[in-house]
């Protein structure tokens, strides 16, 4: 029989599996919208979040209210799709805390037209931020992780990434990239105890949608094309990225956890 880790069933109770208490996680595009939920719930669950994203402004406001709430945040401003940036990045990760234990990729850009008015520029440009920099930060991450012998990589894909909608194409494609991603590095990791997954969000209200969900027509389309007719709220998002950055996950690896409200199942 494989040696058991089950935590006897009252003391310590069974939420502390949940806990990530003394672990740093850099959740990427954490300045606001899902990032910030997500950083948000880390650090409610104990971690040290690296806040991540290219106004500084907005990191050091966010940090601020996660300290305000009594959670542990600092800023690592940075682009993701900025080689040297990185580079930099992972070194002050290394020299100020000397671990990583938790990757929560969460940039994503879009722009919505037709393949047709796209430039090769800008195909290559949305490719960079939506998919490259994907793996150049689990390349990483997982070299921190690897000397330490445990880590989790969780890359934010979408239902873009299962299904898809004319006018889209760039975007869906990174994001089917990064969900074929989050296999290979399943596959790749596992021996190492570093799990790989992702998290697919469906449609939630945050600052960037703000036109589509004021939007009469579409905003009532995507709600009701939803099982639980209504747009997600941004802290929804949180409860997987927790679920899947804890030790209550240890044997979860390779698979997306799509928080979409059902719109996926739907026929
Ligand atoms: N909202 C939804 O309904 C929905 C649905 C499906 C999937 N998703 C995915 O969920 C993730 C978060 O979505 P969201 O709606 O919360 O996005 P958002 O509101 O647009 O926030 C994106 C964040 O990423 C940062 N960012 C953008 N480009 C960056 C770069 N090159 N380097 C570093 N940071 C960068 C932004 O901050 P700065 O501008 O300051 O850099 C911002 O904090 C994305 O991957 C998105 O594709 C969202």
């Amino acid at each position: 029989m494989v040696q058991g880790t089950r935590p006897p069933m009252n003391t310590p109770p069974y939420l502390t599996r949940f806990e990530l208490t003394g672990k740093v996680a850099l959740v990427t595009g954490s300045g606001r919208g899902l990032g910030l939920e997500i950083a948000r719930a880390l650090a409610g669950a104990g971690a040290h979040v690296l806040l991540n994203g290219r106004n500084e402004a907005a990191l050091h406001e966010a940090a601020d209210s996660i300290g305000a709430a009594g959670g542990a945040a600092s800023c690592l401003p940075f682009d993701v799709s900025d080689a040297a940036g990185v580079r930099e990045s992972f070194a002050r990760i290394e020299s100020e805390h000397g671990r990583l234990d938790v990757l929560v990729q969460n940039v994503g850009q879009r722009n919505r037209k037709p393949l047709a008015d796209f430039t090769d520029e800008e195909i290559r440009g949305l490719l960079e931020v939506d998919l490259v920099a994907g793996l150049v930060l689990a390349r990483e991450s997982a070299r921190l992780m690897l000397p330490r012998g445990e880590g989790r990589l969780i890359a934010v894909t979408s239902v873009a990434g299962q299904i898809a909608r004319a006018g889209d194409a760039v975007y869906t494609a990174a994001k089917a990239g990064l969900a074929g991603m989050v296999r290979a590095l399943a596959a790749e990791y596992g021996p190492h105890n570093i799990t790989s997954n992702g998290i697919a969000p469906g449609f939630f209200a945050t600052e960037t949608n703000a036109a589509i969900v004021g939007d009469p027509e579409k905003g009532r389309y995507f709600a009701e094309r939803t099982p639980m007719r209504r747009w997600g709220r941004p802290e929804e998002i949180a409860g997987a990225a927790v679920f899947l950055a804890s030790p209550a996950a240890s044997y979860v690896n390779g698979h997306i956890i799509t928080v979409d409200g059902g719109a996926t199942i739907l026929m």
